[in-house]
């Protein structure tokens, strides 16, 4: 046996090499699935608790229906049902993956992570598994992260799922969140294409504004466990809260910006482009920003909001899908992804579609 002197002797600190990861190939979408609650709720149902009209809500946010996930529609169900449909479009099955990243903020445990549980359920076990917190950026950030470990060769396929049952969140007598805020489920495969099919990202935050778009405390914690906890109390301590005119502002101002330095990051120019998919949180803003880049009338803009709400992480890809759906979106068109909320934090990248 070797003493600790002996062992010493024969070895050179840190003198082996390190195999490194196996590089991979250029990455891009494989595939887009979604999921919309069967509940549509629509403003009439929500005015009264707010003093407000179907026409002030669809004036100044676009808003004319919205869905609400029942009982049964879980984050986790809801996720499963985004994720079988992109893993069809992709032609994969769930065993194929290596990694699954959630983006959600209404996941309403800390931990285990959502994503484990989705893997599970999708059968894509032993895949690496984890969720992101990066609000309605969520889903732009898991593309991101999802193509830099498919060029880095750290994984070949990677399912990104935004999902939210903000319905959970919300004060429905609040009148700046209650008729924003919805829910839905957006899931895309990334993996390697022979092309690079997703640009670079240009993303960041802004953690002054921290207050912006927040759940006013944090989970409670029991202060007497003997005692029955207080559903509505509970309710009460965790609902989002925004204000909304300076997320108004520096949505539409500073978001058409980061838009335009992502062109400029990926070689391209407005008048390449054929959709312009930005994270649906009021018609308003994708109007403005829309403007502000000078977009010619040939590239589609999604307004999925009109009948989605802002669904948070998963905006992008439910918006996506319905130009899929539609047929306002053809294989191999680049759509321009701008997301932005809580933190702040924003992300934004040139794509082509499916
Ligand atoms: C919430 C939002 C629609 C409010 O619109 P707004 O034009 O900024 O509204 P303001 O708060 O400035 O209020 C304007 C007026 O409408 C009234 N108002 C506010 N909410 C109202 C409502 N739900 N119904 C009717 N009236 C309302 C206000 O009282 C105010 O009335 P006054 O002019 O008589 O004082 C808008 O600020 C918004 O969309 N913000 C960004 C939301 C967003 O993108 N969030 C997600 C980012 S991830």
């Amino acid at each position: 046996m070797n003493t600790p002197d002996a062992a010493a002797s024969e070895h050179t600190r840190g003198s082996s090499r390190i195999t490194p990861p196996a590089t991979g190939a250029e990455a891009s979408i494989l595939g887009l699935g979604a999921y919309r609650p069967r509940r549509v709720v629509s403003n009439e149902q929500l005015v009264e608790r707010i003093d407000s009209t179907d026409q002030w809500i669809r004036t100044r946010s676009g808003i004319v229906t919205r869905r609400f996930a029942d009982e049964d529609e879980t984050v986790a169900a809801m996720s499963v049902a985004a994720s079988r449909q992109a893993l069809a479009e992709a032609g994969i099955d769930a065993d194929q993956l290596d990694c699954v990243i959630v983006a959600t903020v209404s996941h309403l445990l800390q931990t285990p992570s959502v994503a484990a549980q989705i893997t599970h359920e999708l059968g894509a076990t032993p895949a690496a598994a984890f969720d992101v917190s990066a609000a309605c950026a969520g889903f732009c950030y898991g593309v991101s992260l999802a193509a830099d470990m498919v060029r880095a060769g750290s994984a070949r396929h990677v399912l990104v799922i935004g999902v939210e049952r903000l319905s959970d969140l919300l004060d429905l007598t609040d009148r700046s969140t209650a008729f924003i805020f919805a829910d839905g489920a957006g899931a895309a495969i990334v993996g390697p294409s022979d092309e690079p099919g997703i640009g670079p990202v240009v993303w960041g935050s802004d953690g002054e504004r921290f207050d912006l778009i927040r759940q006013e405390t944090p989970w409670p914690v029991d202060p007497d466990p003997g005692e029955e906890p207080d559903p509505d109390g509970i309710k009460g301590a965790h609902v989002l809260r925004m204000e909304g005119s300076p997320v108004f502002r520096w949505a539409s101002f500073e978001m058409a910006k980061v838009a335009q330095r992502t062109l400029e990051a990926t070689g391209l120019t407005v008048d390449d482009l054929d959709l312009f998919v930005p994270h649906q949180a009021n018609m308003r803003i994708t109007d403005v920003m829309a403007r502000a880049l000078g977009l010619p009338p040939h590239v589609v803009i999604a307004r999925d909001i009109a009948e989605q709400g802002n669904t948070s992480a998963a905006s992008v890809p439910l918006a996506l899908r319905r130009l899929v759906e539609d047929g306002s979106a053809r294989r191999g068109d680049l759509a321009l992804l701008i997301a932005f909320g809580a933190g702040l934090v924003y992300a934004a990248q040139v794509v082509r579609m499916p």
